[in-house]
């Protein structure tokens, strides 16, 4: 297989033969712009707002930029491997689709498409309880792509055992386990349009199609979709969950479990005790909680709490290839990626995520090789220059 790279070789060499740009952007932030044009207000504010005044998504792009990597010459990187084994499964790449719910409101494609991008690429996609398609459909769209099932923890037992057990038959193999979630944040740009998806029946498909749901609907969802939509926001998430309820997942599910949103070392020791798998080191994007901690800079603690035990995973913020380098620097294994994915689907549904998806892997394989380095494995912090101030 061509390095990664190569996708840079690929657009100058299109553009030389042809005279044409490629037809995304690659710089994150004008595909973002371009993105934009093309969604609703409404689907917009959704994917880019953040929680109260947005200093946490602010925060997670600061970690960033206050990490400088430190190149080092002349050490044959001429030969380079991106692999690495999560639980067991050997990836082209450390990276990951994000989980992320509603996809219909941005483009008509939704998840199957990102699933399809991801697969043709073998990497795996995490599909949020809040798919706008049925995680049936997804697994179906990603063929032989791995993939995993997040999991917002229902209130309801039987609800919940029965998300897990069609996961399971659709060959997702890990669980996350989202923890940040328990109540939705306060997001003034949602706010400001009363527009929660949700209510509109978007992002309900899982439920809608199950059938330990449907059972303790009165009436078919047809005949009353409000009482449909009130069932689903009765039983969302759970906010009286502890740590010890996790023994009720580990019960009914036999593959590895990550827990997303994990912060604090001592939770993912917690995390550990409890004989999870791994943690998402993520603060939601910064759609949670106002004022959170970066994410960045809650990963070298956590790394060093478990790391050495437990897979630790990373997210918020990753926008570039050089952003990814400086993440597996700070302690994780791999990232997921976000918000960029969503604004490749709204551009170009499938095309669209993988061309995403080409850049950050082209730039993550450059950035390998410019800092001196030919794989993920043995990256560490040394990578990086002493964090500037503030
Ligand atoms: C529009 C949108 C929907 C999301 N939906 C979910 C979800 O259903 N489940 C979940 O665990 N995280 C969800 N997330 C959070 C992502 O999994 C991830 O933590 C976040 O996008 C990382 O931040 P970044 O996109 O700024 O890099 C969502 C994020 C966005 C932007």
């Amino acid at each position: 297989m061509p390095p990664f790279s190569s996708f840079q070789d690929e657009i100058y060499l299109h553009g030389l033969l042809t005279g044409e740009a490629p037809p995304f952007g690659t710089d994150p932030a004008g595909l973002e712009d371009a993105a934009r044009e093309r969604m609703s207000p409404e689907a917009y504010g959704y994917v880019a707002g953040g929680a109260g005044t947005g200093a946490t998504m602010r925060a997670n792009r600061a970690a960033f930029g206050r990490r400088a990597l430190v190149p080092r010459m002349l050490r044959d990187v001429g030969v380079r491997d991106l692999s690495c084994t999560l639980f067991g499964t050997r990836l082209p790449a450390p990276l990951l689709l994000a989980p992320v719910g509603v996809m219909s409101i941005v483009h008509p494609d939704a998840e199957p498409a990102a699933a399809r991008a991801a697969a043709g690429l073998g990497l795996p996609t995490v599909l949020s309880t809040a798919s706008s398609t049925t995680l049936e459909e997804v697994a179906e769209a990603s063929g032989d792509g791995p993939r995993w099932f997040q999991l917002y923890w229902p209130k309801d037992r039987d609800v919940t055992v029965s998300l897990l057990q069609r996961a399971r038959a659709a060959g997702y193999t890990a669980l996350v386990v989202t923890l940040d979630t328990w109540l939705l944040g306060w997001r003034p740009r949602d706010l400001d349009r009363a527009h929660l998806p949700f209510l509109r029946r978007i992002g309900i498909a899982n439920y809608l199609s199950d059938p330990a749901f449907l059972a303790g609907l009165a009436k078919p969802v047809e005949e009353d979709p409000l009482a449909a939509v009130a069932h689903w926001a009765g039983m969302f998430a759970d906010p009286t969950k502890t740590w010890e309820d996790l023994a009720f997942l580990r019960e009914h599910w036999d593959g590895p479990i990550v827990l997303k949103g994990v912060l604090h070392p001592d939770d993912a020791r917690r995390a550990r005790d409890a004989g999870m798998d791994g943690v998402v080191v993520s603060n939601h994007g910064g759609r949670q909680v106002d004022g959170a901690v970066a994410a960045l800079d809650a990963l070298p603690a956590v790394a060093g709490a478990v790391g050495e035990e437990i897979t630790v995973l990373f997210d918020s913020g990753v926008r570039t290839g050089s952003d990814i380098l400086k993440a597996l620097a700070l302690g994780a294994r791999a990232v997921l990626v976000g918000r960029p994915y969503v604004h490749g689907l709204a551009l170009g549904g499938e095309a669209g995520v993988r061309h995403v998806l080409r850049c950050l892997l082209a730039e993550f394989d450059l950035s390998l090789a410019l800092t001196g380095h030919t794989g993920p494995t043995g990256l560490d912090p040394g990578l990086l220059a002493p964090p500037l101030p503030g």
